[in-house]
Formats: C-alpha cells, sequence, structure tokens
C-alpha cells in the first residue's frame, strides 16, 4: 500500500482512459479518490462504486466540472480538498485535442486548447499548491503532458504547444514549492488507447500505421503509464521533482 490514508484529486478521470486508470491504482495503493468527470457523470459513477465496492474502506466521490474556466477550476480544487478532507495528490489528466495544421487554425480552435490544457493546468495545479503549502502537506502533484511537448509533429502544434507549455508551467511550479516538500512532476504518454483517440487508433490498419513512429513497434495501454504516476506518488519519490517521465516505447528518441 504505497498511498495508504493519502487523499487525491484526478481531473479527467470520467473517461476510459489514463485519469480512470490512475484513479482506480491510487485507489488500490490505500487512497481515497476525488473523481472529476466533463461530461460523463455515468462513467465516473461507474468508477466511484467499483472503488468502494471493492472493500478496502476507500473512499470516493464525483465531481463534475467545465475545467476551462480558471474559476471552475479552483473550485474543483477546493471542493475536493473540503470532500477528502484534505488534499496529498492531484493529477491532472483533464486535456483536449484538435488536428489540423496549424496553418488552418482558427482563434476559436486556439483558445479551446490553450483554456483548457494550459490555463486549466496553471489553475489547477497553482490552487492544489497553495492548499498544500498552506496546509503543511507534502504533496505531490502529477501533470498529464505528451510526448508532443517536445517532438514537433504535423497537426499537433496547437496541442503540443499546449503540453509544451504546461509542461514548462509544473517545471517552474516544481522550483517555487520544493522547499515546501511539494513535487510537481510530468509524464508524458506516447500514443495510448483511450476514448481521447478510440476514433482513429481502435482500427488496427490505423494503429499498425501509427506504432511505425514508435521503436517498440506498438500502441501503448494504460497500464503502461499509471505504474510512472504511482512512482511520483510514492514515498519512493519524494527527492524527485520536476521530471519528465516519457511512457511512450521510445517515441520522442529518434
Ligand atoms: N491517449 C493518448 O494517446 C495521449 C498521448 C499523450 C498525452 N495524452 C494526455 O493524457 C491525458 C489523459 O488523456 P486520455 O488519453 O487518457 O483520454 P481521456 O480519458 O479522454 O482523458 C481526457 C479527459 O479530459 C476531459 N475533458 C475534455 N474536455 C474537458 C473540459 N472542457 N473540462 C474538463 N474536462 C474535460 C474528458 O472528459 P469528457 O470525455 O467527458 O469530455 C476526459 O475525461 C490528457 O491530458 C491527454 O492530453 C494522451
Amino acid at each position: 500500500m504505497r498511498l495508504e490514508g493519502k487523499k487525491a484529486l484526478v481531473t479527467g478521470a470520467g473517461s476510459i482512459g489514463m485519469g480512470r486508470a490512475t484513479a482506480l491504482a491510487f485507489a488500490r495503493e490505500g487512497a481515497d479518490v476525488a473523481i472529476h468527470y466533463h461530461s460523463r457523470p455515468e462513467v465516473a459513477e461507474e468508477l466511484r462504486r467499483e472503488i468502494e465496492d471493492a472493500g478496502t474502506g476507500r473512499r470516493a466521490c464525483c465531481l463534475g466540472a467545465d475545467l476551462s474556466t480558471a474559476a471552475a477550476c479552483r473550485d474543483l480544487v477546493d471542493e475536493a480538498r473540503e470532500r477528502l478532507g484534505g488534499l496529498d495528490i492531484l493529477v491532472t489528466a483533464a486535456a483536449t485535442i484538435v488536428r489540423k495544421p496549424i496553418l488552418d487554425f482558427t482563434d476559436e480552435e486556439w483558445d479551446r486548447l490553450m483554456d483548457l490544457n494550459l490555463r486549466g493546468t496553471f489553475a489547477c495545479i497553482t490552487q492544489a499548491a497553495r492548499h498544500m503549502k498552506n496546509d503543511g502537506t507534502k504533496g505531490r502533484i502529477i501533470v498529464y503532458g505528451s510526448v508532443v511537448q517536445q517532438a514537433a509533429k504535423p497537426l499537433q502544434v496547437g496541442y503540443g504547444v499546449s503540453k509544451a507549455g504546461a509542461a514548462h508551467l509544473a517545471r517552474g511550479l516544481a522550483v517555487e514549492v520544493a522547499a515546501h516538500g511539494i513535487t510537481v512532476n510530468i509524464i508524458a504518454p506516447g500514443p495510448i488507447l483511450t476514448d481521447f483517440n478510440r476514433d482513429t487508433l481502435a482500427d488496427p490498419k490505423i494503429a499498425a500505421e501509427r506504432a511505425k513512429d514508435i521503436p517498440m513497434g506498438r500502441i501503448g495501454r494504460v497500464e503502461d503509464v499509471v505504474e510512472a504516476a504511482l512512482y511520483f506518488a510514492s514515498p519512493a519519490a519524494a527527492y524527485t521533482t520536476g521530471v519528465t517521465i516519457f511512457c511512450d516505447g521510445g517515441f520522442v528518441l529518434p
């Protein structure tokens, strides 16, 4: 039980993806979890039941919010802390993507990416850090970035900018809160089959084509990623901050 008695908020956990898998893994390791969802309360509720019915005594609650405004993000973090009775861990997995050439981007599409992926991350992680500092909690903040925070890929430039910004923000915050024992780290997945890209990657032909860019030769699974989140949240990572773990089968290497 690496997270016995810890209290964690995971954003973007109300879908079949890495947020959900992270929340479940945290609960299995002994944490109580606030499950943030956006548009599908029934998926979050099913996860809540799965955690509470496991018979381990772990508690979970579901909190719905559109995180495209800073105020909604801060309210979510405040509410999670209140419902859980404290906040030891924040994971930000909520994000959106617009796949198209940057020359064709509309202002609205640019704003949609930056509002959620960059400002949303900013508002969530700074509010969590504020609470952790004031509460004297040696907290853990974990940001889901992406391989495209580093690799410039066609059709993903706008998304990549939002993820690069969030990753830089996380590293900067890591420096500012290090003296309080709070860590801020980043997980950068490569292509992973989730609700985020099920429309394309569920097609074996498209998956095989994408896998050609991955030295390990296959699309990732959520199980390939959650262990990194568990590590960053665990006591073993108390002296590790501002770090990015790429869970990508070698995607960023060539
Ligand atoms: N899958 C990949 O290949 C991949 C690769 C690199 C990085 N990532 C990153 O990994 C993280 C998790 O993604 P995932 O692949 O696991 O997919 P996912 O489960 O679909 O996660 C994205 C979450 O963001 C939520 N969301 C979307 N718009 C929102 C809004 N306006 N306000 C609040 N929440 C909103 C979604 O909720 P709804 O579905 O209800 O809208 C969903 O729960 C994301 O940060 C993503 O950028 C994914």
